[in-house]
């Protein structure tokens, strides 16, 4: 079967795209690959989650497993009610649900933190499935951004009259548009590595309190990944801690081709900063 779709595959080949010559075809037959390499790459992950169960974590009234779904049209946060609140946000209808809906597996062993909240919306989801959970009932959710604004990727989700200009401090809009949840949050300014005009913000120290649940959407770089993992992972709690990465499934893309940069320009629609955890 593997030989048969492999040759199938370079018959294919020889008698389509080995006769492309103009650049801008064999790019958009790239890409069209590229989404096919996710597909499968998506059927292996599903093969890899089916395996290998995740630890025992239980939702606070002990009726749920957290269970390890992969791209499964039935997955439970599907269901979960995650209207849009009027904050302007780059994550996905599939995101909000699946943030409100991991609050109800917090067991209160240890603290949870959101790096890069941009304006609220994640921030939102996330404090909305922790306060459904009494586990969480007096803690609050630690969130961390350099609130730097860069103009580029971030102008296309906000109105013309509400952007700073590049590189300005935004937190008043964080403050704004979250200003509801200020008793469910502490907030700070804090840089996770010197990136594009936070040279002046300070940096980011953990003070090493155990972290049970920690939301990142800080951007796909790989030094900045790397960074807030170096930050935190000596407060894991093995078996327990979990990751919720935002920009997973796009690590094969370049987010800033310029392709991309043309269609921002004209759309004025960020290209960066959305994905789907399905
Ligand atoms: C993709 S946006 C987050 C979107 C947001 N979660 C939402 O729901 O709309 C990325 C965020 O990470 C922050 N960020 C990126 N690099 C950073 C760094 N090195 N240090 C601190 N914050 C950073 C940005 O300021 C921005 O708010």
């Amino acid at each position: 079967m593997h030989r048969a779709s492999l040759n199938l595959a370079r018959w294919v080949f020889d008698r389509t795209i080995g006769s492309i010559r103009d650049p801008r075809t064999l790019r958009r037959v790239g890409e069209g690959l590229t989404r096919l390499t996710h597909a499968v790459n998506g059927r292996l992950r599903q093969r890899v989650a089916d395996a290998a169960p995740l630890p025992e974590m239980r939702s606070h009234d002990g009726r749920e497993r957290l269970r390890a779904l992969v791209l499964r049209p039935d997955a439970p946060w599907r269901s979960v009610e995650a209207p849009r609140n009027g904050t302007p946000g780059m994550i996905t209808d599939e995101e909000r649900r699946y943030y409100a809906y991991l609050g109800r597996f917090y067991s209160g062993r240890g603290e949870v933190v959101e790096l890069g909240p941009w304006l609220g919306c994640s921030t939102s989801h996330i404090v909305q499935g922790l306060r459904g959970n009494p586990n969480f009932s007096g803690r609050r959710l630690r969130v961390f951004d350099d609130f730097v604004w860069r103009a580029s990727w971030m102008n296309g989700f906000v109105p013309e009259a509400e952007r700073p200009r590049n590189h300005e401090d935004f937190r008043h809009l964080f403050d704004k548009y979250s200003g509801g949840l200020s008793e469910s949050l502490t907030v700070e300014k804090r840089r996770i590595l010197p990136y594009d005009g936070n040279e002046g913000v300070p940096q980011l120290a953990w003070t090493g309190e155990p972290v049970e649940m920690i939301f990142v959407d800080c951007g796909r770089l790989f030094l900045t990944n790397d960074a807030w993992y170096r930050i935190f992972s000596s407060s894991f709690i093995p078996g327990v801690t979990l990751i919720a990465m935002q920009d997973w499934r796009l690590q094969f893309r370049c987010p800033y081709t310029g392709r991309i940069k043309r269609k921002t320009s004209r759309t004025r629609r960020a290209p960066a900063c959305s994905s789907s955890t399905s």
